[in-house]
């Protein structure tokens, strides 16, 4: 948690001239991320279904949903060139397997996974893609630290973080960078709903385990920032764990 004791030292980055595009904007990393690409001076072109409690003139939010090929389709036509996106639209549902229909995979993996190929096949038929983009795709720590009802939501991620290659393959010419960032647990909605569900005893018990505390929706927006940023010019086809330690212990 970050406290008094634990102050974010935000670094500052300067986008001025340049346009990204943010999936799952209404979410909390979606959010904190928007208003540091708007600090930063960016165009940012965002979707969710849900609208957005801040307004700019430098924002351009679409409602929709983004497993909606039609609507994905519209919405790039109608954007300008990008340089680069955040891919943070995510669902998690978590069940044993014993309870796991097709239905509800395809799912959770339609949001994390499916839409994440369809809205970048849709951005290279589009040409929208600037030279050196930089694009983020927002994994999770659970693709290499599994946990027990997440056999669909570990699955998407893993297999988003494999696609990020092929996509930097795909797009050699146009020397696109893509990174994924995977954290653990962070403040947002998706952590509210973890504690509803599961009992508070359980929940601290947790957040015992992180000798840093768990997340904060700004933290991931730093780095999402820097991966966006030409101060990760060299970094291409990583993962960067986030987890206040929690992998450690
Ligand atoms: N919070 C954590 O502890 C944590 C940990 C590891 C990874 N992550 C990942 O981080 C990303 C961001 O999550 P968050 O923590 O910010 O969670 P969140 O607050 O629950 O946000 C999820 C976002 O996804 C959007 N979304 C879901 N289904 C959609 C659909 N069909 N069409 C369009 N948008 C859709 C939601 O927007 P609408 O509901 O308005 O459509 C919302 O903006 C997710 O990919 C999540 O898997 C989160």
């Amino acid at each position: 948690m970050l406290g008094p004791d634990r102050i974010l030292a935000a670094a500052n980055f300067d986008f001025t001239g340049k346009r990204f595009l943010i999936t799952g904007a209404s979410g909390g990393i979606g959010i904190a991320t928007i208003k540091k690409l708007l600090e930063g001076g960016a165009i940012v072109y965002s979707n969710s279904r849900r609208d957005l409690p801040i307004e700019h003139k430098r924002l351009h939010h679409q409602q929709g949903d983004i497993t909606d090929d039609e609507f994905v389709k519209d919405w790039i036509a109608s954007i300008e060139n990008i340089d680069g996106f955040v891919y943070s639209a995510g669902m998690i549902d978590p069940r044993p397997i014993r309870f796991e229909t097709k239905e509800k995979m395809m799912k959770v993996w339609d949001v994390n996974y499916f839409s994440a190929v369809s809205l970048v096949s849709q951005l290279i038929k589009k040409k929208k893609f600037n030279k050196f983009s930089s694009n983020v795709f927002i994994s999770s720590i659970s693709a290499k630290a599994p946990y027990i009802g997440g056999s669909k939501y570990v699955g998407s991620k893993a297999a988003l973080e494999v696609f990020s290659k092929v996509m930097v393959m795909e797009l050699f010419d146009k020397k696109a960078r893509a990174n994924c960032l995977a954290p653990a647990m962070v403040k947002t909605e998706m952590y509210e709903k973890g504690v509803d569900k599961g009992s508070q005893e359980l929940m601290d018990e947790h957040i015992a385990k992180y000798p840093f505390g768990i997340g904060e929706p700004e933290d991931l927006a730093q780095a999402i920032c820097f991966m966006l940023s030409d101060a990760s010019r060299w970094i291409n086809c990583t993962t960067l764990t986030m987890d206040g330690g929690y992998l450690m212990i």
